[in-house]
């Protein structure tokens, strides 16, 4: 979704789509999964001359795995914290659990996919959005799954003696291969395949989508891009919860310039995971 304001007899207004604590939590995801995977990943290509000068860059493999080690504890709150949000939100009955404007998958999700395969190839109408798409939604809980089996398989390894006292050995050398290849698959997901690609790749919100950096979008785009979820809150009644006023000029010019800043590491980081990828088969 890109970013402007709505003009409306003088007053803008924009729709609010993330609260300050779930843009706060993305900033987390974002920083800690930059770094472990630059601090990871040289692990994994050590024979390749890029992976030692970029360890020599970090000032070598031990302040490469103490770095690779902070970085963890920023994820594990960042999953702390999203999972405290999950369990408050159901046991204060917040919203919707079960409601195609939940982030839990429902048939929407499946019908709205087969219909964007048929509108890709001119088969059909656009399918109308509601408030997350399904390939958010897998995002969502791809992001979830995998935080917990490579931080769990992280931990394994970074505490070995507490791990071999209720587990074998050998679970050391399963935790190192699921580690090792999880850690590869979620790069190329994230950097590549699937996050930026369907977030900030898309017409809408090339070359960066600037509302998970200031939770709102203007409303024209908000009723275009999630057509469902707008009638639904205008049945509802509920419209009035997500629409606010414009924040100030100064305060747009400083989420453009974050989302700019943003994309260039994006960019890097793609770059990167493409260097990754075709490494192996050049080299
Ligand atoms: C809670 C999260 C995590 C923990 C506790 C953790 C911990 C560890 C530990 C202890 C190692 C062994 C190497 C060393 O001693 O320095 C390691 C290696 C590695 N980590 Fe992580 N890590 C976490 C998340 C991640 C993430 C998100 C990625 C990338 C997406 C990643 C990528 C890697 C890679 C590629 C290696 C090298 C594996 C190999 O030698 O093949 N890690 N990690």
């Amino acid at each position: 979704m890109a970013h402007g304001t709505d003009a409306k007899d003088g007053v803008n207004l924009v729709y609010h789509r993330f609260s300050a604590f779930h843009r706060f939590n993305h900033v987390l995801v974002m920083v800690s999964f930059f770094g472990l995977v630059l601090t990871g990943v040289p692990l994994k290509f050590k024979d390749s001359i890029w992976a030692q000068l970029l360890m020599d860059l970090m000032g070598g493999v031990a302040a490469a795995g103490f770095l690779h080690r902070v970085m963890a504890v920023v994820n594990i709150l960042y999953f702390i914290l999203e999972f405290s949000y999950m369990a408050w939100y159901v046991v204060a009955r917040k919203g919707p659990i079960f409601h195609e404007d939940s982030i839990v998958p429902g048939k929407k999700d499946w019908a709205d996919m087969k219909g964007m395969f048929r509108w890709f190839f001119g088969k059909g109408q656009k399918p109308k959005l509601s408030r997350f798409a399904y390939w958010e939604k897998f995002d969502f809980w791809a992001l979830f799954a995998g935080t917990f089996l490579i931080g769990g398989s992280g931990l394994m390894m970074w505490f070995p003696e507490a791990t071999t006292r209720i587990l074998p050995g050998v679970s050391l050398n399963v935790a190192l291969v699921i580690h090792s290849n999880e850690a590869f698959l979620a790069t190329g997901v994230i950097f590549i395949f699937v996050h930026f690609f369907s977030a900030h790749g898309r017409p809408e919100s090339f070359p960066a989508d600037e509302v998970i950096f200031s939770g709102y979008l203007p409303v024209e785009h908000y009723i275009s891009d999630r057509p469902q979820e707008y009638e639904n809150r205008l049945k509802a009644g509920t419209l009035h919860e997500v629409i606010r006023p414009a924040p100030s000029a100064r305060r747009r010019r400083l989420f453009r310039w974050v989302t700019a800043t943003a994309t260039v590491f994006a960019f890097l980081a793609a770059s990167y995971t493409v260097l990754l990828v075709l490494w192996p088969v050049l080299f």
